[in-house]
């Protein structure tokens, strides 16, 4: 039958079908056109993807893999820098002849390969233009377009930079180190720079110290204890086999260099990006900022990791046309807060500062450099709330922010507490913050929950929608959202190893949250099989929505009967975008556009 408009909606599109299979869908009405493929040449000298005969030297200058967080530095209407993370890569799908590696042994990788990998992380910044048509396409041929990598020179700023425990063999000044990794999302500053976040930084790190089990064995580490409690070394890449500096034997300071959110500035291909130390050291999912009431930055962060925390930064200044600058103190200068969910319904935020509470030397910290590198030891002390896996947070302009949480199957039915309310969350939840006094900046508010996560039709799922959610609507698993021009939110779903669970594949939906719909979920646009979706970013103009298509053709695919049991390069579950039997699948930003222009589904 037809899908209809729900009465009151504030979304103005029919919604689209659930289903999965090997491409992408949008609702009718609008398009969802690729802009640009992992390996598409991004700079003028660039040279054109070779996939069999790939190196790290052309991957440093082409798009990389695994496209996350989205950013618009927008010069003109028309024409500004997109700013893309690269989040990690899938050697099964990127290499041929690779199959899914072991991960203790990475027989098949190479150092070739490392360094095709190394190159094809971090961040692609380049100028995008809008025709007459209303189509984007890359400029490949502004002096501005760069790439980031993982062995990108990059400096520190705040309470850590310099500090002995950022010192390593090949930077005694702790001030320079090599690259970001594993970013996923970020935000834009008010000022027009790029923030990405460090996430899963950990999984880099290699050692050859294992136990009797085959496990690391860290009893001869001196940070044995910060380094268990961020899961170093996670040995998931071969990295640390072929440079030392990612191996812990060896180096085991490098670690304490990752973790952090790094500030780029799109204009600017000389200035050295800086990961700012003072916004903590976890596996930093975002950093959507806004400008609070009384004027000061504040940055919403979470830590993605089941039972770890939500955080927030807020300047000690308020943001002034002086300060508004790359490299401001802005990110240098202010307080640290994590998240404690009452069960009565308020928040209080806990300020991370040396000298208060127990954070002092008896307990470990000699000084806020400290808390600075070992933030997940701080937070555990002041008693902030253990979360289902903070991803994306976003701030609204009026006080309001949205929490993603996005699943945790291993809280047990004695760790359930009001803010995570159901023991093995397969499916996740979305809670909303009002700060007092609509003041984002605010060291109290209140919280609720705008959605449980789920199929509705499951009783045992304990799903809570608004009851006009359709069997299209609901989603499981929340990642990333974007509020637009209009003070929407849009929720875009990342299953991982939960897709089979709900046989749908991700995408993009539009939520309610004012009024009789506040918790309808719509449909808007769905992955080829095996993707998650990122991004999503609007223009000011809101003409425009940027998608981030992360690793078609592997996530749940060994679960789904009609697709490729084990996706491979020789033999993956899609070749979306491309579908040309040369080419495996091919992460790629995708840009949706109203047909005929306008606001989107306004
Ligand atoms: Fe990279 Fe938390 O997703
Ligand atoms: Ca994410
Ligand atoms: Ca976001
Ligand atoms: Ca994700």
């Amino acid at each position: 039958q037809a899908l209809a408009m729900t009465e009151g909606d504030r979304f103005n599109f029919t919604e689209l079908r659930w289903g999965n299979d090997q491409t992408h869908h949008i609702a009718d009405g609008f398009d969802a056109d690729v802009l640009i493929r992992w390996g598409d040449p991004i700079m003028a000298d660039s040279p054109e993807f070779d996939v069999m005969n790939q190196t790290a030297e052309a991957q440093a200058k082409q798009f990389g893999y695994n496209n996350d967080y989205v950013g618009f530095a927008e010069i003109e209407p028309g024409r500004g820098m997109l700013c893309v993370n690269h989040e990690y890569t899938n050697e099964e799908v990127m290499f041929p002849g690779i199959g899914r590696q072991d991960r203790s042994g990475f027989e098949q990788m190479t150092k070739e390969l490392v360094d095709i990998e190394m190159a094809a992380h971090g961040g692609s910044v380049f100028e995008i233009v809008r025709g007459e048509d209303g189509k984007w396409s890359v400029n490949r041929d502004n002096p501005n377009n760069r790439r980031i990598t993982a062995e990108t020179p990059i400096t520190f700023s705040g309470p850590a930079a310099g500090h002995d425990r950022l010192k390593t063999s090949a930077d005694p000044t702790g001030m320079n180190v090599l690259g970001t990794i594993n970013n996923c999302a970020g935000g834009m500053t008010p000022w027009g720079t790029y923030l990405m976040a460090e996430e899963n930084f950990h999984g880099y790190f290699w050692t050859d110290t294992l136990d009797a089990e085959g496990d690391p064995d860290l009893s001869a580490q001196p940070e044995a204890a910060s380094m268990e409690r961020y899961g170093v070394p996670g040995r998931w890449y071969a990295w640390g086999k072929f440079h030392d500096r990612f191996n812990i034997d060896k180096e085991p300071n490098e670690p304490n260099r990752f973790g952090y959110i790094v500030e780029v500035d799109p204009m600017n291909p000389d200035a050295t990006p800086i990961k700012h130390t003072a916004l903590g050291r976890f596996r930093h999912e975002g950093a959507e900022t806004t400008v609070a009431s009384d004027g000061r930055l504040v940055i919403y962060s979470g830590d993605d990791n089941r039972f770890d925390y939500q955080y927030k930064w807020v300047s000690a200044e308020a943001v002034t046309d002086e300060n508004s600058v790359f490299g401001s103190s802005l990110l240098s200068e202010g307080t640290l807060y994590v998240a404690r969910f009452n069960d009565d319904g308020t928040i209080d935020w806990l300020p991370l500062v040396h000298g208060e509470g127990p954070l002092t030397a008896e307990n470990g910290f000699e000084s806020q450099a400290d808390i600075a590198i070992d933030t997940r030891l701080a937070a555990d002390l002041l008693g902030a709330t253990p979360m289902d896996r903070p991803e994306d947070a976003q701030p609204r302009g009026d006080g309001t922010a949205y929490i993603m949480l996005t699943n945790n199957s291993r809280r047990t039915p004695e760790q359930v507490d009001a803010a995570n309310p159901r023991p093995e969350s397969n499916f996740g939840h979305i809670i909303e913050i009002k700060e007092e006094g609509g003041n984002h900046s605010a060291t109290t508010g209140t919280w609720s929950i705008l959605v449980k996560c789920g199929d509705p039709s499951i009783a045992e799922v304990g799903a809570q929608w608004h009851p006009e959610t359709s069997e299209h609507g609901w989603f499981g698993s929340p990642d990333n959202c974007a509020i637009d021009a209009d003070g929407r939110l849009w929720i875009s779903t990342d299953q991982g190893s939960n897709w089979a669970k709900t046989g749908k594949s991700d995408g993009l939906y539009s939520l309610e949250t004012e009024g009789e719909l506040r918790g309808h979920s719509k449909l808007f646009f769905r992955c080829p099989v095996g993707g998650e979706l990122c991004g999503p970013y609007f223009t000011d103009d809101a003409e425009t929505l940027f998608l981030a298509v992360q690793h078609p053709g592997t996530d749940g695919t060994k679960d789904l009967v009609g697709f490729a049991k084990d996706s491979t390069f020789e033999d993956p579950a899609t070749r979306w975008p491309d579908f040309d039997p040369a080419m495996p699948p091919r992460p790629s930003v995708v840009v949706v556009t109203k047909q005929g222009g306008g606001k989107i589904a306004v």
